[in-house]
């Protein structure tokens, strides 16, 4: 948990017009200062920095909030991240307690870092590792800046090694160590090449090894999931992208190789999902650091249908600044051959020639209709329609309706600009659902107000039946057990719990 002081000493110390005023253009305006909204898109400013307040507020579309909202929401960063950012500015000590994660999870990433190098360490003695790596045209500079490692053949070289100095527990936690019913213990990645996954941060959470001959099946095994590592929630690649301070977009490839290929060949900022299709988390992280997005397939048709899914998976949080491309290979290259034998300069090329995600949206649904018969509008119509629906940029979902309309020449906006249903089961769900949500983000807004809630015996909203419901619950507990007026102060004792996330979206959404 964050003291409250701090956050109440940070708040105060922070130079608001400063932090804001680097992102948004301000004028004096009085004692306060103004400036067009960063929060909607707006021609004249309605946009106010109250700076004995701490406080912004926008006329226009309602955001309001001091420089820890202003992080989370405009910088789209972490709680915890917001803080020591926010400390480090006002030249203040974070409190131990801070970090929210358990200290024994700083002794995994310490663990993993141990074997990382000891990987590393490995293939330098390892001839065949490095013949193969040749035969990958990776060099050796990449390769450290990779820090790719080897595993060496036998059931218990890492075993052996590691358990002088760590519990065989925190081996089997970090993935390490695989342990059967009878309890046999042995290495989990054996007579494999190594790619350590690093966080954003830098710290090594996972490996994942590939196997050096076409005998060793499967070709890639990745570490399983564990306190640091959940999967499809990292990008591979991502740190080393970072390095790159301007940053303009994040390429999208499949797998490792791709990543270690292109990055070498000069491509800067080029990570990969590890596993199939990109998730919700991913995007987002990615979209913390880049405004566009270039996802890159086959030109087959399962590249196609890849794309098709990426698309749906996106088009919910799509809109403002937020853009996705799409890079289509020619069949049977992974972008990793392309370049390989094509050079970089080649990959630029299909990036210029890459298709945006709307023009994508409407030609793959069109591609084998006739448009100039009712039938084949029709078709279009209906399968458009529901997907447009989930768009929840307004604007962007209104240009989606347009191009509709032009497409099957037919006002449609009555169909598609209804808001999206936001939860299809029994009856009734759908308000009660929204009644709930709506009395958490007040509470979230306002947690002052939680003072005219009446005492009721804890659990009372369970006849709800609803997640929602159980999170109310416990955010109004929070809130009688230490009452507070300030959201960031309220988010502070989430920090670290699953629900956290949930509560600082409700915190910034409209
Ligand atoms: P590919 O089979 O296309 O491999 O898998 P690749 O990246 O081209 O690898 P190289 O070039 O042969 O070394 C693409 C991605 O799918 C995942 C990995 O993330 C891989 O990078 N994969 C593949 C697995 O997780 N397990 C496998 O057995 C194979
Ligand atoms: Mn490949």
């Amino acid at each position: 948990m964050i003291p409250e002081e701090f956050i109440d000493q940070l708040l105060d110390r922070v130079d608001l017009v400063e932090l804001v005023g680097a992102e948004v253009s301000l004028q004096k305006k009085g004692k306060d200062y103004l400036g067009l909204c960063p929060f909607h898109s707006e021609k004249t400013p309605s946009f106010n920095v109250i700076p004995n307040k701490q406080f912004y507020h926008c006329f226009g579309c309602g955001q309001s909030g001091n420089a820890l909202t202003f992080l989370l929401s405009f910088k789209k960063m972490g709680f915890v991240e917001a803080v020591e950012f926010l400390a480090e500015k006002t030249g203040m000590q974070v409190p131990k307690t801070v970090s929210a994660r358990p200290a024994v999870d700083a002794s995994l990433y310490d663990l993993l870092a141990q074997a990382k190098s000891w990987f590393v360490h490995k293939l330098e003695h390892s001839e065949t590792a490095r013949e193969y790596l040749a035969s990958r045209g990776i060099s050796a500079e990449t390769a450290s800046a990779f820090d790719i490692g080897f595993a060496p053949a036998g059931w218990d070289n890492l075993l052996s090694r590691f358990s002088v100095d760590y519990p065989v527990q925190r081996l089997k936690d970090a993935g390490l160590i695989v342990e059967t019913d009878s309890r046999k213990k042995y290495d989990y990645f054996r007579h494999r090449l190594m790619f350590p996954v690093r966080d954003s941060k830098g710290r090594v959470i996972a490996f994942a090894g590939r196997s050096l001959t076409n005998e060793q099946q499967p070709k890639y095994i990745n570490s399983p999931g564990s306190r640091v590592f959940q999967k499809k929630q990292h990008l591979y690649g991502l740190y080393q992208a970072l390095s790159n301070k301007s940053l303009d977009r994040l390429f999208f490839v499949e797998g490792y190789m791709d990543v270690i290929t292109l990055v070498q060949a000069g491509i800067s900022g080029v990570v990969a999902c590890m596993g199939t299709a990109v998730g919700d988390f991913q995007l987002k992280l990615a979209y913390r650091y880049v405004k566009e997005l270039v996802f890159c397939f086959d030109g087959d048709n399962a590249g196609m249908q890849a794309a098709w899914k990426t698309l749906k998976q996106a088009l919910p949080s799509l809109g403002g600044e937020k853009r996705i491309r799409f890079i289509f290979l020619p069949e049977g290259s992974d972008p990793d051959s392309f370049v390989s034998d094509r050079g970089a300069e080649a990959f630029y090329e299909l990036f210029e020639q890459s298709v945006r995600l709307p023009d994508f949206f409407f030609d793959y649904l069109s591609r084998e209709l006739d448009l100039a018969s009712i039938d084949g509008r029709n078709s279009l119509a209906t399968a458009a329609v529901p997907l447009i629906r989930t768009i929840r940029d307004d604007i962007l979902r209104r240009l989606f309706e347009k191009k509709l309309q032009d497409l099957i020449d037919l006002p449609v906006a009555d169909l598609a600009s209804r808001p999206p249903p936001r939860l299809a089961s029994k009856a009734g769900a759908s308000t009660q659902y929204s009644l709930l949500k709506h009395a958490l983000q007040q509470l979230v807004i306002a947690p002052e107000a939680a003072s005219r809630i009446a005492d009721k015996p804890t659990g009372w909203l369970s006849v709800f039946d609803d997640y929602d419901a159980v999170l109310l619950d416990k955010v109004i507990r929070v809130l009688k057990e230490s009452p507070t007026d300030k959201t960031p102060v309220l988010l502070a004792q989430f920090a670290g719990s699953p629900e956290y996330r949930q509560l600082v979206e409700l915190s910034v959404t409209d």
